[in-house]
């Protein structure tokens, strides 16, 4: 089990990251908007800065492109790798562009470069696990949006890892879109390797009355409270 954080708010990613629980950030256009990010490259060096003071690791930081068009998607997949110059680096690419056409041959020429892809948008099973066979080093199925057109969700994650373990892929499967805290242990318990976790949720999965109930009986025992 992985923990992502699907946010590019640097304060709420300090937060987490010095707790040591992360394995990475994922970020896309839309959070960018949200966390009011004008200048996404400087946005990701901060978040790289954080990752590099809090962990010995390079964690996973996927960037998304910001064009649709495949030779663009190519070249400035490229030059975020060489900019951000991070060995956690991983490059986002939707599974479709807007033009209905996937987008395996970009996933496959940036894998066979030794980029690591995250392919998301992937609300399928076959889309994810075409994904993976192109070469991605991780494939993202977003959990309520699948739930939103009324796809099974749990069978898609569930069937993606029964796929990858079948034909020895070594892609992992990203939970993306969750928007419920119950959402984090429903994407873990059907097959996601990791689920990316909005900020807002972090307090509630860690929390259980039982365990506030739990402490205040030991304080009270040891004379601390009444
Ligand atoms: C995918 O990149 C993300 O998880 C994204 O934040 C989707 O979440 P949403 O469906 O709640 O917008």
């Amino acid at each position: 089990m992985k923990m992502f954080l699907d946010t590019a708010d640097l304060v709420e990613i300090e937060k987490w990251l010095s707790r040591g629980i992360l394995d990475g950030i994922t970020t896309n256009p839309s959070i960018l908007k949200k966390a009011g990010v004008t200048e996404p490259m400087a946005a990701w060096k901060e978040i790289i800065a954080l990752i590099n003071t809090n962990s010995d690791q390079s964690l996973s930081l996927s960037v998304e492109v910001f064009c649709d068009e495949p030779d663009k998607m190519l070249d400035q997949a490229r030059g975020f790798v060489k900019e951000l110059n991070y060995a956690g680096t991983t490059i986002k690419i939707p599974i479709l562009g807007i033009d209905g056409a996937d987008r395996l041959a970009v996933i496959r020429s940036l894998s066979q470069d030794g980029i690591a892809v995250n392919c998301t948008a992937c609300v399928t099973w076959l889309q994810a696990f075409a994904a993976a066979k192109a070469g991605a080093r991780y494939v993202s199925l977003l959990y309520r949006r699948m739930i939103d057109v009324g796809l099974d969700a749990r069978y898609m994650i569930s069937k993606t890892r029964e796929l990858l373990g079948e034909h020895q892929l070594g892609a992992e499967i990203i939970i993306g879109s969750i928007r419920k805290a119950e959402d984090v242990f429903d994407a873990y318990e059907a097959g996601g390797h990791i689920v990316t976790i909005p900020t807002k949720f972090m307090p509630e999965i860690l929390f259980h009355q039982k365990s506030v109930d739990t402490q205040e009986q030991f304080l009270r025992d040891a004379g601390v409270i009444q």
